[in-house]
């Protein structure tokens, strides 16, 4: 007879265990799919702006180098973005808001090439955003680069941003 209450005790035990795991299980699939419904919400809040580059305000987009400031206020929290040229169809999309403490970054000139930060000297590439030199303390990462494409027969660029909240 206690051999008999041992068993039933182990079987009921088992599916105890069973069943906690089973729920451990469940959880963690249901964190991961909340996880998943950020990423595409946060997806989803991208907003495309179409550029006319025959606009005078473009004009420097132009020449294969020339570089603008341009500013949706929808999009980017309302923060510029900078546009370049790097050839005949390609340009490069990035936000103008330095990634070590959030002061503006300067267009390419003359005297500096890059895309320069004048708060703590951080230079990014202007053909890809990257980090070239790193501020006099802390460090920057890579601008926040944003998709475009590029119409010759329109001269429209399209350009693809993070709306506001
Ligand atoms: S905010 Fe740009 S280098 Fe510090």
């Amino acid at each position: 007879m206690i051999e008999e209450q041992r068993r039933i005790f182990l079987k009921q035990s088992m599916q105890s265990i069973g069943i906690a795991m089973c729920s451990g299980s469940l959880i963690a699939l249901l964190q991961a799919c909340e996880t998943n419904e950020e990423i595409v919400s946060s997806n989803v809040n991208v907003i495309p702006f179409i550029l006319d580059l025959k606009k005078a305000e473009f004009s420097a987009l132009g020449s294969i180098g020339g570089a603008v400031y341009h500013n949706e206020a929808t999009a980017n929290e309302g923060n510029d973005i900078i546009i370049i040229r790097l050839d005949q169809t390609k340009f490069l999309v990035v936000s103008s808001i330095c990634t070590h403490q959030g002061c503006t970054v300067n267009l390419p000139s003359v005297d500096k090439s890059t895309l320069f930060c004048p708060c703590h000297f951080a230079e990014f590439s202007p053909t890809t955003g990257e980090v070239l030199v790193q501020p006099k303390q802390g460090s920057a990462t890579t601008l926040p680069i944003f998709r475009n494409e590029y119409d010759p027969t329109s001269n429209e660029l399209t350009i693809y941003l993070p709306g506001n909240g």
